[in-house]
């Protein structure tokens, strides 16, 4: 369980925020990096801590696309498809990806390598249509690109295409292991 394996972990995010349901974002984190979603137990362990009722815990979960709900695959393959990448072609990268995987938005492949979402602004309005893999960008895709990609990971998960994002570093998330 998130509790006993991560104590000193929680007890650090905790001495954070005066106020204890501060750590709610960084607590899902923390038991999604662990998991690969957010399961019920952890939603119920984590209420538990932070003194909130699992309701208030399951409201702040479903708000968050990044904050996944059931388990994924081992790549999950998020395309933005918001008006600056809905306009430079979103619609068909996502026609692509539902071709060459046989499975739509919201989808596992059978053999759990793919996960296929949909998402909102995803900051890299400039180099669309982009998708992100994990926590990796992949910009200005073509059809070409995608074949690469998804080649790529099935070989053997890397690929040089890859372009960001930019992101602060999480010290606290770089000790916890899936
Ligand atoms: S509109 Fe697609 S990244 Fe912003």
């Amino acid at each position: 369980m998130l509790l006993e394996k991560y104590t000193d972990h929680i007890n650090e995010i905790l001495s954070r925020y005066p106020v204890r349901r501060s750590a709610l974002l960084p607590l899902l984190n923390l038991a999604q990096r662990e998991d690969g979603y957010v399961s019920e137990s952890a939603m119920k362990e984590i209420a538990r801590i932070l003194r909130l009722t699992p309701s208030q815990v399951y409201e702040v979960v479903t708000f968050y696309t990044m904050l996944n709900l059931k388990p994924i695959g081992k790549f999950h393959i998020q395309v933005c498809r918001s008006l600056m990448c809905a306009l430079v072609g979103s619609d068909t990268l996502v026609g692509w990806l539902q071709a060459r995987l046989g499975i739509r938005p919201r989808e596992t492949t059978p053999d759990r390598l793919f996960t296929l979402s949909t998402v909102e602004c995803l900051a890299s309005c400039g180099t669309g249509p982009m998708m992100q893999v994990n926590e990796e960008y992949y910009e200005q895709l073509t059809e070409e690109k995608v074949d690469r990609i998804l080649a790529d990971l099935k070989r053997d998960g890397t690929c040089s295409l890859k372009s960001g994002p930019f992101m602060f570093p999480q010290p606290e998330l770089q000790q916890v292991k899936r």
